[in-house]
Protein backbone atom coordinates (compact mmCIF):
# COMPACT_ATOMS: atom_id res chain seq x y z
CA UNK A 1 0.00 0.00 0.00
CA UNK A 2 1.55 3.47 -0.83
CA UNK A 3 0.93 5.32 2.22
CA UNK A 4 4.59 5.61 3.06
CA UNK A 5 5.18 3.21 5.60
CA UNK A 6 6.36 -0.45 5.21
CA UNK A 7 9.53 0.16 3.50
CA UNK A 8 11.20 -2.54 5.43
CA UNK A 9 9.06 -5.36 7.41
CA UNK A 10 7.29 -4.49 10.04
CA UNK A 11 9.42 -5.38 13.32
CA UNK A 12 7.96 -5.44 16.91
CA UNK A 13 5.77 -7.57 19.15
CA UNK A 14 2.23 -8.85 19.37
CA UNK A 15 0.00 -10.59 22.53
CA UNK A 16 -1.30 -13.39 20.73
CA UNK A 17 1.19 -16.47 20.43
CA UNK A 18 1.91 -16.35 23.97
CA UNK A 19 -0.89 -14.79 25.96
CA UNK A 20 -3.91 -15.49 23.48
CA UNK A 21 -6.69 -13.79 25.59
CA UNK A 22 -5.01 -13.57 28.81
CA UNK A 23 -4.03 -9.88 28.09
CA UNK A 24 -4.35 -6.46 30.44
CA UNK A 25 -2.57 -3.11 30.24
CA UNK A 26 0.15 -3.94 32.68
CA UNK A 27 1.14 -7.09 30.20
CA UNK A 28 1.06 -4.11 27.35
CA UNK A 29 2.97 -1.68 29.87
CA UNK A 30 5.63 -3.97 30.99
CA UNK A 31 6.42 -5.84 27.36
CA UNK A 32 7.16 -2.43 26.44
CA UNK A 33 9.44 -1.66 28.95
CA UNK A 34 11.33 -5.08 28.32
CA UNK A 35 11.47 -4.24 24.56
CA UNK A 36 13.16 -0.93 25.87
CA UNK A 37 15.63 -2.26 28.44
CA UNK A 38 16.77 -5.29 26.54
CA UNK A 39 17.76 -3.70 24.04
CA UNK A 40 15.58 -4.99 21.20
CA UNK A 41 13.71 -1.97 20.34
CA UNK A 42 16.80 -0.16 19.91
CA UNK A 43 17.26 -2.79 17.28
CA UNK A 44 14.63 -2.34 15.23
CA UNK A 45 11.17 -3.91 17.55
CA UNK A 46 9.10 -1.07 17.78
CA UNK A 47 5.64 -1.84 17.69
CA UNK A 48 3.62 -3.15 20.73
CA UNK A 49 0.93 -5.11 19.01
CA UNK A 50 -2.02 -5.88 20.92
CA UNK A 51 -4.26 -8.71 19.69
CA UNK A 52 -7.97 -10.23 20.10
CA UNK A 53 -9.76 -9.34 23.21
CA UNK A 54 -8.50 -6.43 24.13
CA UNK A 55 -12.27 -4.68 23.88
CA UNK A 56 -15.65 -5.29 25.68
CA UNK A 57 -17.85 -8.01 24.66
CA UNK A 58 -20.33 -5.31 22.85
CA UNK A 59 -19.92 -1.72 21.77
CA UNK A 60 -21.29 1.39 24.18
CA UNK A 61 -24.81 3.00 23.35
CA UNK A 62 -22.74 5.48 20.45
CA UNK A 63 -21.64 2.29 19.16
CA UNK A 64 -18.24 2.83 20.03
CA UNK A 65 -15.51 0.30 20.76
CA UNK A 66 -14.75 0.37 24.09
CA UNK A 67 -11.80 -1.26 25.79
CA UNK A 68 -12.52 -3.90 27.98
CA UNK A 69 -12.94 -1.83 31.95
CA UNK A 70 -11.38 -4.69 33.81
CA UNK A 71 -8.53 -5.98 32.01
CA UNK A 72 -7.95 -2.19 30.16
CA UNK A 73 -9.44 0.49 32.38
CA UNK A 74 -6.89 3.24 31.63
CA UNK A 75 -8.21 2.94 28.08
CA UNK A 76 -6.11 2.38 24.43
CA UNK A 77 -5.41 6.27 24.43
CA UNK A 78 -3.42 6.13 27.95
CA UNK A 79 -1.45 2.93 26.43
CA UNK A 80 -0.73 4.88 23.55
CA UNK A 81 0.99 7.70 25.33
CA UNK A 82 2.73 5.69 27.44
CA UNK A 83 4.19 3.51 24.64
CA UNK A 84 4.72 6.62 22.98
CA UNK A 85 7.04 8.11 25.92
CA UNK A 86 9.29 4.88 24.64
CA UNK A 87 9.67 5.46 21.27
CA UNK A 88 7.60 2.77 20.34
CA UNK A 89 4.60 2.58 18.26
CA UNK A 90 0.80 1.32 19.61
CA UNK A 91 -0.95 -1.67 17.51
CA UNK A 92 -4.34 -3.09 17.92
CA UNK A 93 -6.41 -5.76 16.06
CA UNK A 94 -9.87 -5.61 14.91
CA UNK A 95 -11.82 -7.80 12.32
CA UNK A 96 -13.08 -7.54 8.76
CA UNK A 97 -16.18 -8.91 9.81
CA UNK A 98 -19.08 -8.93 12.49
CA UNK A 99 -17.39 -9.95 15.46
CA UNK A 100 -13.80 -10.73 15.98
CA UNK A 101 -12.48 -14.05 15.93
CA UNK A 102 -13.17 -14.46 19.89
CA UNK A 103 -16.49 -12.56 19.37
CA UNK A 104 -15.98 -9.75 20.21
CA UNK A 105 -16.92 -6.72 18.29
CA UNK A 106 -15.80 -6.77 14.44
CA UNK A 107 -15.43 -3.10 12.61
CA UNK A 108 -17.56 -4.42 9.22
CA UNK A 109 -19.70 -1.55 8.49
CA UNK A 110 -18.31 0.33 10.80
CA UNK A 111 -14.93 0.98 9.11
CA UNK A 112 -15.59 4.98 9.67
CA UNK A 113 -16.40 5.00 13.20
CA UNK A 114 -13.64 2.22 14.59
CA UNK A 115 -10.70 3.93 12.25
CA UNK A 116 -11.74 7.77 13.64
CA UNK A 117 -11.64 6.10 17.25
CA UNK A 118 -8.25 4.59 16.51
CA UNK A 119 -6.69 7.58 15.40
CA UNK A 120 -7.83 9.76 18.45
CA UNK A 121 -6.28 7.11 20.30
CA UNK A 122 -2.99 7.58 19.35
CA UNK A 123 -2.95 4.17 17.45
CA UNK A 124 -0.28 3.42 14.89
CA UNK A 125 -0.73 -0.26 13.66
CA UNK A 126 -4.28 -2.05 12.93
CA UNK A 127 -4.11 -6.02 12.46
CA UNK A 128 -7.13 -6.54 10.64
CA UNK A 129 -9.06 -10.08 11.15
CA UNK A 130 -11.13 -12.13 8.74
CA UNK A 131 -13.79 -13.75 11.06
CA UNK A 132 -17.50 -13.94 10.71
CA UNK A 133 -17.17 -11.96 7.47
CA UNK A 134 -20.65 -13.13 6.02
CA UNK A 135 -19.45 -14.81 3.36
CA UNK A 136 -18.30 -11.33 1.55
CA UNK A 137 -15.72 -11.22 -0.62
CA UNK A 138 -12.14 -9.76 1.05
CA UNK A 139 -12.05 -7.81 -1.98
CA UNK A 140 -14.96 -6.12 -0.44
CA UNK A 141 -14.20 -6.05 2.84
CA UNK A 142 -10.63 -4.75 3.25
CA UNK A 143 -10.04 -1.78 1.21
CA UNK A 144 -13.17 0.13 2.88
CA UNK A 145 -11.22 0.08 5.73
CA UNK A 146 -7.57 1.47 4.18
CA UNK A 147 -9.74 3.88 3.09
CA UNK A 148 -11.40 5.07 6.39
CA UNK A 149 -7.91 4.92 8.04
CA UNK A 150 -6.38 6.82 5.23
CA UNK A 151 -9.12 9.23 5.88
CA UNK A 152 -8.32 9.99 9.64
CA UNK A 153 -4.99 11.40 8.50
CA UNK A 154 -3.44 9.68 11.07
CA UNK A 155 -0.31 7.33 9.79
CA UNK A 156 -1.35 3.97 10.68
CA UNK A 157 -0.06 0.34 8.86
CA UNK A 158 -2.75 -1.66 7.70
CA UNK A 159 -1.96 -5.38 8.37
CA UNK A 160 -4.33 -7.83 6.40
CA UNK A 161 -5.11 -11.20 8.74
CA UNK A 162 -7.02 -12.39 5.72
CA UNK A 163 -5.04 -16.05 6.00
CA UNK A 164 -4.65 -16.34 2.36
CA UNK A 165 -7.79 -17.70 1.76
CA UNK A 166 -8.95 -15.52 -1.52
CA UNK A 167 -4.72 -15.58 -2.38
CA UNK A 168 -4.16 -11.71 -0.92
CA UNK A 169 -0.90 -11.50 -2.55
CA UNK A 170 -2.51 -11.31 -5.88
CA UNK A 171 -4.71 -8.23 -5.24
CA UNK A 172 -3.44 -6.60 -1.50
CA UNK A 173 -0.61 -4.96 -2.68
CA UNK A 174 -2.94 -1.89 -3.42
CA UNK A 175 -4.73 -2.19 -0.01
CA UNK A 176 -2.31 -3.07 2.59
CA UNK A 177 1.43 -2.86 4.43
CA UNK A 178 1.08 -6.55 4.80
CA UNK A 179 -1.53 -9.41 4.21
CA UNK A 180 -1.02 -13.37 5.70
CA UNK A 181 -0.68 -15.89 3.30
CA UNK A 182 -1.33 -18.78 5.62
CA UNK A 183 -3.81 -20.35 8.61
CA UNK A 184 -2.83 -19.72 12.34
CA UNK A 185 1.49 -20.96 12.85
CA UNK A 186 1.70 -23.07 15.97
CA UNK A 187 4.77 -23.74 18.20
CA UNK A 188 6.01 -26.86 16.35
CA UNK A 189 8.38 -27.98 13.33
CA UNK A 190 5.67 -29.29 11.37
CA UNK A 191 3.60 -25.84 11.53
CA UNK A 192 6.60 -23.74 11.03
CA UNK A 193 8.15 -25.64 8.19
CA UNK A 194 4.60 -26.06 6.52
CA UNK A 195 3.93 -22.72 6.60
CA UNK A 196 7.31 -21.39 5.01
CA UNK A 197 6.82 -23.61 2.43
CA UNK A 198 3.23 -22.04 1.77
CA UNK A 199 4.62 -18.55 1.77
CA UNK A 200 7.38 -19.49 -0.31
CA UNK A 201 4.85 -19.58 -3.47
CA UNK A 202 4.41 -15.67 -2.88
CA UNK A 203 7.68 -14.60 -3.06
CA UNK A 204 7.36 -12.72 -6.23
CA UNK A 205 4.51 -10.11 -4.89
CA UNK A 206 6.62 -8.86 -1.65
CA UNK A 207 8.06 -5.54 -2.02
CA UNK A 208 8.55 -2.13 -0.18
CA UNK A 209 5.02 -1.21 0.99
CA UNK A 210 3.38 -4.38 0.67
CA UNK A 211 4.88 -7.55 2.32
CA UNK A 212 3.53 -11.53 2.62
CA UNK A 213 3.28 -12.48 6.22
CA UNK A 214 3.50 -15.77 6.90
CA UNK A 215 2.90 -15.06 10.89
CA UNK A 216 3.82 -14.24 14.00
CA UNK A 217 7.33 -15.73 15.31
CA UNK A 218 7.31 -18.52 17.89
CA UNK A 219 10.97 -17.73 18.94
CA UNK A 220 10.69 -18.37 22.77
CA UNK A 221 7.86 -20.52 23.35
CA UNK A 222 9.15 -23.31 24.00
CA UNK A 223 8.17 -26.28 21.40
CA UNK A 224 10.65 -26.03 18.76
CA UNK A 225 14.76 -26.47 20.00
CA UNK A 226 17.30 -23.82 19.48
CA UNK A 227 17.72 -25.07 16.30
CA UNK A 228 14.56 -25.05 14.94
CA UNK A 229 13.84 -21.20 16.18
CA UNK A 230 16.97 -20.03 14.82
CA UNK A 231 15.77 -21.61 11.51
CA UNK A 232 12.43 -19.76 11.96
CA UNK A 233 14.05 -16.88 12.40
CA UNK A 234 16.84 -17.08 9.53
CA UNK A 235 13.95 -18.18 7.06
CA UNK A 236 11.76 -15.43 8.00
CA UNK A 237 14.12 -12.91 7.69
CA UNK A 238 15.24 -14.25 4.65
CA UNK A 239 11.26 -13.99 3.24
CA UNK A 240 11.19 -10.36 4.20
CA UNK A 241 8.40 -11.95 6.30
CA UNK A 242 7.45 -9.16 9.57
CA UNK A 243 9.75 -9.85 12.47
CA UNK A 244 6.72 -9.83 15.18
CA UNK A 245 8.06 -11.35 17.83
CA UNK A 246 5.52 -13.86 19.87
CA UNK A 247 6.72 -14.64 23.54
CA UNK A 248 7.16 -13.42 26.65
CA UNK A 249 9.46 -10.84 26.48
CA UNK A 250 9.88 -10.07 30.07
CA UNK A 251 10.49 -13.69 30.30
CA UNK A 252 13.11 -14.73 27.61
CA UNK A 253 15.70 -16.89 28.25
CA UNK A 254 19.58 -15.71 26.89
CA UNK A 255 19.22 -18.46 24.18
CA UNK A 256 15.79 -16.48 22.91
CA UNK A 257 17.30 -13.14 22.81
CA UNK A 258 20.17 -14.67 20.91
CA UNK A 259 18.52 -15.70 18.11
CA UNK A 260 15.62 -12.42 18.34
CA UNK A 261 18.88 -9.91 18.44
CA UNK A 262 20.94 -11.04 15.99
CA UNK A 263 21.74 -7.88 14.54
CA UNK A 264 23.26 -9.68 10.99
CA UNK A 265 20.15 -11.57 10.43
CA UNK A 266 17.91 -8.50 10.99
CA UNK A 267 19.88 -6.72 9.08
CA UNK A 268 19.08 -9.35 6.17
CA UNK A 269 14.98 -8.80 6.99
CA UNK A 270 15.65 -5.10 6.83
CA UNK A 271 17.29 -4.81 3.75
CA UNK A 272 16.43 -1.91 1.73
CA UNK A 273 16.50 -3.73 -1.87
CA UNK A 274 13.66 -5.70 -0.14
CA UNK A 275 13.37 -8.43 -2.23
CA UNK A 276 11.82 -11.92 -0.80
CA UNK A 277 14.33 -14.61 -0.74
CA UNK A 278 13.14 -18.31 -2.09
CA UNK A 279 13.93 -21.72 -1.66
CA UNK A 280 15.86 -22.94 -4.40
CA UNK A 281 16.67 -26.20 -3.95
CA UNK A 282 14.75 -29.16 -1.88
CA UNK A 283 11.20 -30.24 -1.72
CA UNK A 284 9.50 -31.77 1.02
CA UNK A 285 10.36 -34.43 3.58
CA UNK A 286 11.65 -36.49 0.75
CA UNK A 287 14.38 -33.39 -0.49
CA UNK A 288 14.92 -32.11 2.80
CA UNK A 289 18.69 -30.79 2.33
CA UNK A 290 17.06 -27.44 1.59
CA UNK A 291 18.79 -24.17 0.20
CA UNK A 292 17.28 -20.49 0.58
CA UNK A 293 18.67 -17.85 -1.13
CA UNK A 294 17.78 -14.13 -2.06
CA UNK A 295 19.46 -10.68 -3.11
CA UNK A 296 20.79 -7.68 -1.17
CA UNK A 297 22.03 -4.21 -1.65
CA UNK A 298 25.58 -4.39 -3.09
CA UNK A 299 25.73 -7.24 -5.21
CA UNK A 300 25.43 -9.54 -2.01
CA UNK A 301 23.36 -12.39 -1.65
CA UNK A 302 21.95 -14.50 1.90
CA UNK A 303 21.65 -17.46 1.38
CA UNK A 304 20.54 -20.45 4.23
CA UNK A 305 21.60 -24.14 4.19
CA UNK A 306 18.42 -25.66 6.26
CA UNK A 307 18.48 -28.99 7.29
CA UNK A 308 15.22 -30.12 7.80
CA UNK A 309 16.39 -34.31 7.48
CA UNK A 310 16.80 -35.65 10.73
CA UNK A 311 20.39 -36.53 10.07
CA UNK A 312 23.65 -34.39 9.40
CA UNK A 313 23.63 -33.16 6.13
CA UNK A 314 26.23 -31.42 3.90
CA UNK A 315 24.35 -28.82 1.92
CA UNK A 316 25.82 -27.18 -1.06
CA UNK A 317 24.66 -24.29 -2.58
CA UNK A 318 25.81 -24.02 -6.07
CA UNK A 319 26.30 -20.41 -7.44
CA UNK A 320 24.40 -21.51 -10.50
CA UNK A 321 21.44 -22.54 -8.59
CA UNK A 322 21.92 -19.35 -6.88
CA UNK A 323 21.59 -17.64 -9.89
CA UNK A 324 25.44 -16.06 -10.25
CA UNK A 325 27.75 -17.09 -12.87
CA UNK A 326 29.84 -19.90 -11.05
CA UNK A 327 33.54 -18.08 -11.90
CA UNK A 328 32.92 -15.42 -9.46
CA UNK A 329 34.59 -15.45 -6.45
CA UNK A 330 32.92 -14.23 -3.03
CA UNK A 331 33.71 -13.88 0.23
CA UNK A 332 31.27 -15.68 2.69
CA UNK A 333 30.13 -14.80 6.50
CA UNK A 334 28.39 -16.56 8.96
CA UNK A 335 25.66 -14.97 10.41
CA UNK A 336 25.30 -17.14 13.32
CA UNK A 337 29.27 -17.49 14.09
CA UNK A 338 29.58 -13.83 13.37
CA UNK A 339 32.94 -14.47 11.53
CA UNK A 340 33.95 -14.75 7.86
CA UNK A 341 34.22 -18.09 6.84
CA UNK A 342 36.90 -17.46 3.64
CA UNK A 343 36.73 -14.79 1.16
CA UNK A 344 37.49 -16.48 -2.03
CA UNK A 345 34.71 -19.16 -2.66
CA UNK A 346 33.97 -20.19 -5.71
CA UNK A 347 31.44 -22.78 -7.94
CA UNK A 348 29.74 -23.25 -4.20
CA UNK A 349 29.62 -23.31 -0.77
CA UNK A 350 29.21 -26.10 1.26
CA UNK A 351 28.73 -26.44 4.99
CA UNK A 352 27.78 -29.68 7.28
CA UNK A 353 24.00 -28.81 9.33
CA UNK A 354 22.96 -30.62 11.76
CA UNK A 355 19.45 -31.72 11.81
CA UNK A 356 16.66 -28.87 11.71
CA UNK A 357 19.69 -26.52 12.09
CA UNK A 358 19.91 -23.84 9.60
CA UNK A 359 22.72 -21.93 9.00
CA UNK A 360 22.88 -18.22 7.08
CA UNK A 361 25.48 -16.83 4.95
CA UNK A 362 25.83 -13.18 3.04
CA UNK A 363 27.89 -13.81 -0.13
CA UNK A 364 29.68 -10.57 -1.06
CA UNK A 365 31.73 -10.28 -4.33
CA UNK A 366 35.07 -9.73 -4.56
CA UNK A 367 35.85 -6.82 -6.16
CA UNK A 368 38.80 -4.79 -4.80
CA UNK A 369 41.82 -6.41 -6.95
CA UNK A 370 44.68 -7.96 -4.49
CA UNK A 371 47.92 -7.02 -4.77
CA UNK A 372 50.87 -9.64 -5.05
CA UNK A 373 51.75 -11.26 -1.81
C1 LIG B 1 -7.07 -15.34 14.08
C2 LIG B 1 -5.74 -14.76 13.61
C3 LIG B 1 -4.72 -14.87 14.72
C4 LIG B 1 -5.23 -14.14 15.97
C5 LIG B 1 -6.59 -14.69 16.36
C6 LIG B 1 -7.22 -13.87 17.46
O1 LIG B 1 -6.97 -16.72 14.30
O2 LIG B 1 -5.28 -15.41 12.46
O3 LIG B 1 -3.48 -14.34 14.33
O4 LIG B 1 -5.33 -12.77 15.69
O5 LIG B 1 -7.50 -14.71 15.26
O6 LIG B 1 -8.48 -14.30 17.79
Amino acid sequence: LNNGLARTPQMGWNSWNFFACNINEIVIKETADALVSSGLADLGYIHVNIDDCWSNLLRDSKGQLVPHPETFPSGIKFLADYIHSKGLKLGIYSDAGVFTCQVRPGSLFHEKDDADIFASWGVDYLKYDNCFNLGIKPIERYPPMRDALNATGRSIFYSLCEWGVDDPALWAKEVGNSWRTTDDINDTWASMTTIADLNNKWAAYAGPGGWNDPDMLEVGNGGMTYEEYRGHFSIWALMKAPLLIGCDVRKMTAETFEILSNKEVIAVNQDPLGVQGRKIQGNGENDCQQVWSGPLTGDRMVIALWNRCSEPATITASWNAIGLESTISLSVRDLWQHKDVTDNASVSFEAQVDPHDCHMYVLTPQTVSHSAV
